[in-house]
């Protein structure tokens, strides 16, 4: 039996993989380290919290302590680095946290890795989990490759430019067995609801306003977030040791008409009036340094990995739509407390 560690694997994206990679690997040990920040959610993988090769362990990757002790515990074989800061918005009002966990945090982890491992690489892996914003903003064409230079603008995205930075630098000084992927934007269920979808798709439910930044042009590449997680299992264990692999859908869409197609497929699963939900669309004072265009080639992972996106948009996001309104007990839980003053002061102050 291996240990695995998978940080952040209580959060949007690390549920997904944690569940994958517990099911599809009986002989690994996955431990879940994860801080539960307001967007982690032990609800997010109660499915599986009692499978024999699962372990959760609440722990903050900020704390070096704590992060050394269990390395030295399980002497892990391979790390996938999810947890993170994560929202855009929250970066421009809380630098710090950003650089604290996505900086130091991810230190932390490569530095108490190289400890056990004591420089002797073989059959390891530290695999982190990165974002494409840290290639800056695209004009009208274009689109980020593996070796576009880093050109980040929001604390966020600085933030984990840093991170991967450092990692790679792992690789190159000491040596160490890096892996590194650049996902685009991610959706599906389990998503807390101040990213976009999600929080549109609350808003509609609820009759609340629909805030859209600026004139809602912006471009995002949308991903389904199982397949995002099949995309880190395959870099995981059949990606090249050092290298970079972008991951991403060839599904731009501009902010506005994925609104309306939000706001559509919901008025008719709602058996609404249609055009009911456009009504709540409300234009807000846009994003600071918000960035125009996101764009993946991912020609790289197909060609190497044979990985493709599953499920088209359309079915992907009415799959969405159908889990939000299926589980509204897990949307009242995370919207309760916390989210409503985050939500506050974020949207009332416009
Ligand atoms: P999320 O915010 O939903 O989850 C982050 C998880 O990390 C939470 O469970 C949280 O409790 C945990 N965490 C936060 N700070 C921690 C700390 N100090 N110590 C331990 N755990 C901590 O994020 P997500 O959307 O699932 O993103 C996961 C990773 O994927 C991040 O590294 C993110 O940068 C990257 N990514 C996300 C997207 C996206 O569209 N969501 C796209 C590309 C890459
Ligand atoms: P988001 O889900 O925060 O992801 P990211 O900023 O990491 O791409 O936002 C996606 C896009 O939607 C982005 O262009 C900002 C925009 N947006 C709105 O227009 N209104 C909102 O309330 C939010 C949260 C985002």
């Amino acid at each position: 039996m291996k240990n695995i560690l998978i940080t952040g694997g209580s959060g949007f994206i690390g549920s997904h993989l944690v569940r994958l990679m517990v099911n599809k690997y009986p002989n690994y040990n996955i431990v879940n380290l994860d801080k539960l920040t307001y967007a982690g959610n032990p609800e997010n993988i109660k499915d599986i919290e009692n499978a024999p090769n699962y372990k959760f362990v609440q722990a903050d990757i900020v704390d070096k302590d704590v992060i050394s002790d269990l390395f030295n515990e399980y002497k892990f074989a391979g790390v996938i680095h999810l947890a993170a800061e994560s929202h855009v918005d929250r970066s421009i009002s809380n630098p710090t946290e950003f650089i604290m966990t996505n900086v130091v945090g991810t230190l932390n982890l490569l530095n108490a890795a190289r400890e056990i491992w004591k420089d002797d690489f073989s059959d390891k892996i530290f695999y982190h989990v990165s974002t494409d914003e840290v290639y800056g903003s695209l004009g009208d064409k274009g689109f980020f490759y593996e070796d576009t230079a880093y050109d980040p603008r929001s604390p966020y995205s600085a933030s984990k430019a840093s991170s991967d930075h450092i990692v790679r630098a792992y690789y190159h000084t000491f040596g160490m067995p890096i892996k590194i992927s650049n996902c685009s934007n991610n959706y599906g269920s389990h998503q807390f609801p101040e990213k976009l979808i999600p929080l549109m798709i609350h808003n509609i439910k609820n009759n609340k306003p629909l805030p859209v930044y600026g004139e809602g042009l912006n471009i995002r590449d949308w991903l389904w977030v199982a397949d995002h997680a099949r995309a880190i299992d395959d870099i995981f264990h059949k990606g090249k040791v050092g290298e970079t692999y972008n991951i991403g859908g060839h599904n731009e869409w501009k902010n506005i008409d994925l609104v309306h197609l939000l706001c559509d497929t919901m008025d008719e699963k709602l058996g609404r009036e249609k055009g009911a939900a456009r009504q709540l669309i409300t234009y807000v004072k846009d994003r600071a340094g918000h960035d125009m265009r996101y764009a993946i080639d991912a020609t790289k992972i197909k060609e190497e990995l044979g990985w493709v996106p599953s499920v088209t948009f359309e079915e992907g996001l009415s799959k969405t739509v159908d889990w939000y309104l299926e589980n509204e007990q897990w949307l009242d839980n995370v919207t309760s407390g916390n989210y409503r003053s985050y939500y506050e002061n974020q949207y009332n102050k416009r």
